[in-house]
C-alpha cells in the first residue's frame, strides 16, 4: 500500500468491549480499532450477535442482503447488521441465532458449547462475505483475525476459495492474544467444515491428533502479531510455545511481537469520575483519600500506613492463583489483600476461606465490574500480576498510570511494560515462595514512603497509549498487504492463467488439488 493510500482493515473478534468479553481481548481490540478509526485508517470490526451484544448494541440496521453460506454440505443463513449510531469505528454483528443468540459467549453452566466448533466456522466463512461486501475484492481491506474463533476465515479464503482470484488479493493478520486457547476438536470436524482433507497434515492443521484452528490461522496468514515483543519470542520456545512453536519458528520475520496500549482517557485518575477524589504525577494527594474509601467500600480496617495489594483478574491457573492461594504471604503479611473478578471454582473458594480467617486483611468479590476496578487501582499501592503466562496484560499498565506499582512475574508482556524497582517489582520463579519474596521487596519499599511516592508518581507518567502499537500495525498491514502483491496481478490476468499463477505465488502448497466441487456461496 502506498504510504498514502488510507489503510482498510475488517477486525474479526470473538469478544469486544463492551458489546461481549470475558477478558482482554475484547478490549484490546476496541482499543486498537478506536485509535486506527481516530487516526485515519477505516476501521471495521465484525463480532457475532450473541444475545449479550444484541442487549449492549444501539439500534441496529442491516448491512446488505441475506445471505447463505455452506458449511460442510448444510446451507445456513446469514445476516450482517450494523451499528445505527454511526459512532467510529463500524461495529458489524454476524446474526445466526441458532449459533449466537444463547446465554454464553464459549459456553454457559460452566463448560464449553458442544458445537464452538461449527459456530465461529461459520462466524469465519460469514466474515468472508462481509469482507467482499465492503469492497474487500479490490485488495486494499486487511482481514484482521483475532485469536483461534477468527483464525478459520484465512483457512476458508486460502484453501476453500483458492480458485477465486479475487479474493486471493486479500491480505490477512492473525493475531494471537492467547495461544493458550487453539480451538482443537476432533477428526471428523474437518469435513463437518467443509475443509478439504489435506489439511490434515502435521504442516497444516493437525495438532497432536487434533484439528488446531489457530494453527490454521497461523499457517495461511500473511502476517501474524501477538502482544508483546517479549511474548513474540516465547512463542518461538518449547516452554512458551503452546505447542505450536515450530509453527512460530516458520514465519521467521513475519511473526511481530506489538504491544496493547490502554485508552488513556478512560484511565485516567486526574478525570475519572468513578473514583471520590482525583489525582495524577503533580497533585498525588487525592489517592490517599482513594486508599481509605476503597478500605471502607471492602470493609477492612482504615490503614494508611500498611500496603494494600490488589488484583483485578479472571481467577484461574493462567493468573498465577495457585500461587497466592499457596503463598505465606496472605496468612502472615501485615498488608491489605482485596480480590476482584471471577473464575474457577477452587481459586473462588480458596479465597473466600483466607478471607472468613483473616477478615481484617483479606477481601474478595467475585461481582466484577469496570467501576469497582477503576477504584480498586485508585486505592492499591500494589498490583499483582504473578501470571502463569501473560502474552500482554493490561491491568498492570492501568495499575502504573493509577500509582500502583504492579507485583508481577518477568514474563511476556509484563516484563516489556513493567520497569524492575523502578515502576514495579518483578520476579522470575513460578512458586509461592518467589511470589512472597516478591512481596517481602514490596513491603520494604512501602516503608521507605518518600521513595515509594517517587516510584508511584514516576509509574503514573509512564506512556501507555495506543499511538506507537497502532504504528506498528500500520507497518504489519503494509507488508501483509506487500506479500498479495502476486495476487494482484494475477487478479488482473484473463481468469485461468491468472488463477494458475496465484497458486504457484505464495499460498502454502498443498499436497493434493482442491477439492472439485467445494460448495461456493452467494
Ligand atoms: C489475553 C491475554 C492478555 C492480553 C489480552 C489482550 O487476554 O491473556 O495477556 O493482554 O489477551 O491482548
Amino acid at each position: 500500500m502506498k504510504s498514502r493510500a488510507r489503510q482498510r482493515v475488517l477486525h474479526l473478534t470473538a469478544e469486544l468491549w463492551p458489546y461481549a468479553r470475558t477478558g482482554g481481548l475484547g478490549q484490546a481490540v476496541a482499543g486498537l480499532a478506536s485509535h486506527q478509526a481516530a487516526n485515519g485508517v477505516d476501521t471495521n470490526i465484525l463480532l457475532p450477535l450473541y444475545r449479550e451484544a444484541r442487549q449492549h448494541a444501539g439500534a441496529l440496521e442491516p448491512f446488505g442482503e441475506p445471505f447463505t453460506v455452506v458449511v460442510g454440505g448444510r446451507s445456513e443463513e446469514l445476516r450482517c447488521w450494523r451499528e445505527a449510531a454511526g459512532e467510529l469505528p463500524r461495529k458489524l454483528f454476524l446474526e445466526h441465532d441458532p449459533s449466537f443468540d444463547r446465554a454464553g459467549i464459549y459456553g454457559d453452566t460452566g463448560s464449553d458449547y458442544p458445537d464452538n466448533h461449527r459456530r465461529f466456522a461459520l462466524f469465519a466463512r460469514g466474515a468472508i462475505e462481509v469482507a467482499r461486501a465492503l469492497g474487500g475484492d479490490d485488495g486494499r481491506l486487511i482481514l484482521h483475525a483475532h485469536d483461534w474463533h477468527a483464525a478459520l476465515a484465512p483457512v476458508y479464503l486460502r484453501r476453500v476459495h483458492r480458485d477465486r482470484a479475487d479474493l486471493q488479493v486479500m491480505p490477512c493478520v492473525v493475531t494471537v492474544h492467547n495461544g493458550g486457547f487453539q480451538g482443537a476438536f476432533p477428526r471428523s470436524v474437518l469435513s463437518e467444515l467443509g475443509l478439504p482433507e489435506d489439511l490434515w497434515a502435521p504442516d497444516y492443521m493437525e495438532w497432536y491428533g487434533q484439528l488446531d484452528f489457530l494453527k490454521g490461522g497461523l499457517v495461511f496468514a500473511d502476517m501474524v502479531t501477538t502482544v508483546s515483543p517479549t511474548h513474540a519470542a516465547e512463542l518461538l520456545t518449547e516452554v512458551g510455545g503452546f505447542g505450536l512453536h515450530h509453527v512460530f519458528r516458520t514465519l521467521g520475520d513475519r511473526l511481530v511481537g506489538i504491544l496493547n496500549g490502554i485508552d488513556l482517557c478512560a484511565w485516567d485518575p486526574a478525570q475519572d469520575q468513578d473514583i471520590v477524589a482525583r489525582f495524577g504525577p503533580d497533585d498525588p494527594a487525592g489517592k490517599a483519600r482513594c486508599k481509605q474509601a476503597l478500605q471502607e467500600l471492602w470493609q477492612l480496617p482504615p490503614r494508611p500506613d500498611i500496603p494494600l495489594f490488589a488484583m483485578s483478574a479472571r481467577l484461574v491457573a493462567q493468573k498465577g492463583m495457585d500461587q497466592i492461594v499457596d503463598s505465606r504471604s496472605l496468612r502472615a503479611v501485615n498488608a491489605h489483600f482485596i480480590f476482584l473478578g471471577a473464575g474457577e471454582a477452587q481459586f473462588e473458594n480458596a479465597l473466600r476461606a483466607l478471607a472468613a480467617e483473616y477478615p481484617d486483611r483479606i477481601a474478595v468479590n467475585t461481582a466484577f465490574t469496570d467501576m469497582l476496578e477503576h477504584q480498586l487501582l485508585a486505592g492499591a499501592d500494589f498490583l499483582m500480576m504473578p501470571s502463569l503466562y501473560e502474552p500482554c496484560g493490561l491491568t498492570q499498565m492501568r495499575a502504573q498510570r493509577y500509582g500502583a506499582l504492579p507485583v508481577a512475574r518477568r514474563v511476556g508482556g509484563l516484563a516489556d511494560t513493567i520497569d524492575d524497582g523502578v515502576t514495579g517489582i518483578l520476579y522470575d520463579a513460578y512458586s509461592p515462595a518467589a511470589f512472597d519474596g516478591a512481596v517481602q521487596r514490596a513491603g520494604m519499599l512501602y516503608q521507605d514512603r518518600a521513595r515509594f511516592d517517587a516510584l508511584a508518581r514516576g509509574a503514573m507518567r509512564r506512556d501507555f497509549s495506543w499511538r506507537q502499537p497502532a504504528e506498528q500495525y500500520r507497518d504489519v498491514y503494509r507488508r501483509a498487504y506487500a506479500a498479495r502483491a502476486p495476487f494482484r496481478r494475477a487478479a488482473a490476468l484473463p481468469a485461468a492463467g491468472g488463477v494458475r499463477r496465484v497458486a504457484k505465488a505464495r499460498t502454502p502448497r498443498p499436497r493434493k488439488p482442491a477439492t472439485k466441487g467445494v460448495p461456493r456461496d452467494r
